[in-house]
């Protein structure tokens, strides 16, 4: 008796198993599995990217602009509030003249009352050599009094589908005259 009960159990269970299954088969789904392989992704590598950041802030063709504020911005030592739009140059040497491999472009803005903390919200893009036409997207927080500030890369595009790694960004020159400066940067991303 126990024996047919377990065996009609177990046959239900198989039956509606199978049900289930041509159920799930003939509903449309819009996700699924995927190999790697489907999409041409090899071996994960680190590659380590080095330029110079230009935001040059003076001048008649300045690549980075204040585009908004707040109206308290002006009275607040660390400018709180305002926001700068760039298409900043970045080049192999830290001379304006340098070969250029790039642009950065977003925004930053003094997201701190009391300190000069920036939050930075932009895109690498490379336009030289292997990764012309890749980029990199950058957010984090910019401590620019820090010697070395650390920020996350949290994703890219074409050759840099789905890179993840860090930034670390040096001041190399800040003139106080002009608020121009020249920014040193080591990125370490994880690739395919
Ligand atoms: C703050 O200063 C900037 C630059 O001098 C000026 O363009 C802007 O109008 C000022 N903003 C306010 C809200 O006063
Ligand atoms: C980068 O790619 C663009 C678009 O494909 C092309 O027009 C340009 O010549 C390339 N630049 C270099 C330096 O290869």
């Amino acid at each position: 008796m126990a024996n047919s009960k377990s065996l009609i159990a177990i046959f239900t269970i198989i039956v509606l198993n199978l049900l289930f299954s041509l159920a799930v088969a003939k509903s449309p789904t819009f996700y699924g599995n995927l190999s790697p392989k489907s999409l041409g992704l090899k071996k994960e590598k680190l590659s380590h990217l080095h330029f110079f950041f230009h935001d040059i802030v003076s001048g008649p063709n300045p690549t980075a602009v204040r585009v908004a504020e707040a109206a308290s911005t002006n009275s607040s030592s660390t400018l709180f509030g305002f926001i700068a739009m760039i298409d900043d140059p970045l080049t192999v040497g830290p001379e304006p003249g340098s070969k250029l491999v790039g642009k950065a472009q977003g925004v930053y803005g003094s997201a701190a009352q009391y300190e000069l903390d920036l939050l930075m919200v932009m895109n690498f893009v490379f336009t030289e050599g292997k990764y012309n036409g890749s980029t990199l997207s950058l957010l984090g927080r910019n401590a620019v009094f820090s010697t070395v500030r650390e920020m996350p890369i949290i994703g890219g595009s074409r050759a840099f589908r789905f890179a993840r790694g860090y930034a670390q960004a040096k001041t190399h020159t800040f003139d106080t005259k002009t608020g121009d400066a020249v920014v040193e940067y080591n990125v370490y991303v994880f690739h395919y």
